[in-house]
C-alpha cells in the first residue's frame, strides 16, 4: 500500500511541471543574481535588476512574450540556454559578446527572463 501511495504522490509532483517549461529551467531568483553579477543591465534595461538602464542591447521587458530572440532564433529554451552561454556561436556577427555563464547559470538566468511577460 504505502509503494501506491509514493507512486501516486511522484505521479502528481510530475505532474505539476507538465507545460510549464520555465520551472525546469532553473531558479529564477538565482537568475537575478547571476543577471547582476555579470553586468547584464551594463547593456540592457531589465525589469527587477537595480541599475539595469543599459542601452547597447533591447530592453529585456516582455521577454518571455517575444517570439524571437536577436530577431533569428526561435525564443524558446533550446535556443536561449545556448544564446546566453556563446551567442556570437549562435548568431554570427552578434554585438552581445560571450559572457562566461556556465550551463547552470544560463538556466537560472532563462528561468528569471521568462518571468519577464
Ligand atoms: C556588451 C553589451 C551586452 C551585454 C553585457 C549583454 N548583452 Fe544581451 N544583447 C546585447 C546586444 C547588442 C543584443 C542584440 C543582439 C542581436 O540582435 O544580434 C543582445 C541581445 C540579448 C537577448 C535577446 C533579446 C531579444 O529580444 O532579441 C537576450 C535575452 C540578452 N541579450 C540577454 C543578456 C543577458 C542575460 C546578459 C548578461 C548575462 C546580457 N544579455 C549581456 C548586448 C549585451
Amino acid at each position: 500500500m504505502r509503494g501506491g501511495a509514493l507512486a501516486l504522490a511522484v505521479a502528481l509532483l510530475a505532474g505539476c511541471d507538465d507545460g510549464e517549461p520555465a520551472s525546469t529551467l532553473g531558479d529564477p531568483d538565482r537568475g537575478r543574481t547571476v543577471i547582476a553579477r555579470y553586468e547584464c543591465g551594463a547593456c540592457h534595461r531589465i525589469p527587477g535588476i537595480a541599475g539595469a538602464r543599459g542601452k547597447v542591447g533591447p530592453p529585456l521587458a516582455g521577454f518571455g512574450r517575444r517570439a524571437m530572440i536577436a530577431g533569428t532564433l526561435p525564443n524558446r529554451p533550446d535556443a536561449l540556454l545556448p544564446w546566453l552561454r556563446d551567442p556570437p556561436a549562435q548568431v554570427a556577427g552578434t554585438a552581445m559578446p560571450a559572457l562566461g555563464l556556465t550551463e547552470r547559470e544560463a538556466g537560472d538566468v532563462a528561468a528569471y527572463l521568462y518571468t519577464l511577460r
